[in-house]
């Protein structure tokens, strides 16, 4: 629906009423007006910006089923950052559930490299001494010229603190990721928001199952790493699907990473080879190879990161096969 342009946002407990722009979000207008909302991924999927709408129209926006149900809408709940005002309204948000760890950075691009024919590996630092601490398999979101915002994942292990590694796959059409193979440079500024999402790995000795689909391959690799670092010795086992063996970027990094780890096992799946590729590994779908290895997968950890399509297509598989609702995280992106 179209926002009213400059409807006023009272936002409690702020006790505070700020104007929005057109085509501003709630969240948007609230943040942009000092008001200390809480959010992360600003994408409509996390939930963290939930808020009710106490008096007024709201257009709810997209989002993504799972961070807002059904009932909660009917509640009279909204996503900040997809919900925009129809008219004049008030907003109670949940003071408690702000992020405070997560502030602005503008950081300078150090190397680019690409990986394979769609996937750059982009190093950012942050000037001088400056430090960001984050866990293994969270994310940033980079701040484009207009506000918009893209979400990548850490690619690197937290130790290094100045250091980002991102691994960006250039999609067609895409306006950022066409600038980053196209128009990015060493010495650019990049501008951005973190850390986000809480995709990380949990404290047990449950063996784990990583899944990922294409550059879902970046928080694993700042996972596995961070793991080797501290010492973890449970088994670890890595499924990596891709369609054809051109999109495999760094295979010898978790082919070297299994030399060195007995504890590390990597499965590459490739699910359309091309005759070129004579391909003779594991061929089909990533959790179709999961499955033909795991018959048994109760009490296992699994940690699923790749588009949508993947992570929402293998869950109930895996769930078939005993994987349990409070051992399987994922991290999706569109
Ligand atoms: Fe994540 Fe709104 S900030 S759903």
């Amino acid at each position: 629906g179209a926002a009213k342009a400059e409807a006023a946002i009272t936002f409690h407990p702020a006790n505070r009423a700020v104007k929005q722009r057109f085509d501003e979000t709630i969240l948007d207008a609230g943040l942009r007006q000092d008001i200390n909302l809480p959010y992360e991924c600003r994408n409509g999927g996390c939930g963290v910006c939930k808020c009710t709408v106490l008096a007024g129209k709201v257009d709810p926006g997209l989002y993504q089923p799972n961070a807002l149900s059904a009932e909660e809408l009917a509640q009279g709940k909204v996503l900040a950052c997809c919900a925009t005002a129809l008219e004049d309204v008030e907003i109670e948000y949940d003071a408690s559930a702000v992020r405070t760890n997560i502030k602005e950075y503008t950081a300078s691009v150090v190397e680019l490299t690409r990986l394979t024919h769609d996937v750059m590996r982009v190093t950012l630092k942050l000037p001088g001494s400056e430090r960001i601490q984050f866990k293994a398999g969270q994310y940033i979101n980079i701040i484009l010229d207009d506000g918009q915002r893209r979400a990548f994942s850490f690619a690197n292990p937290p130790h290094y603190g100045d250091i980002i590694e991102l691994q960006i796959r250039l999609m067609p059409g895409g306006r950022f990721t066409t600038h980053v193979f196209e128009g990015m440079k060493v010495g650019d500024a990049v501008r951005f928001e973190g850390p986000i999402g809480d995709f990380t790995l949990r404290e047990s000795d449950r063996p784990i199952v990583f899944v990922a689909g294409a550059t879902g391959f970046a928080p694993v690799k700042s996972m596995v790493e961070d793991a080797f670092r501290r010492g973890i010795k449970r088994p670890i086992h890595l499924y990596w699907g891709v369609r054809q063996l051109k999109d495999l970027y760094l295979p010898e990094l978790p082919q070297q990473w299994a030399k060195e780890h007995a504890n590390f096992h990597f499965v590459p799946v490739i699910s359309e080879p091309a005759p070129e590729d004579h391909w003779t590994g594991r061929t089909g779908m990533v959790h179709e190879a999961i499955l033909a290895d795991f018959p048994e997968l109760k009490g296992h950890e699994i940690y699923a990161c790749g588009s949508v399509r993947m992570v929402e297509a293998i869950f109930p598989f895996l769930k078939a096969h005993g994987a349990e609702d409070g051992q399987c995280f994922s991290d999706a992106f569109t």
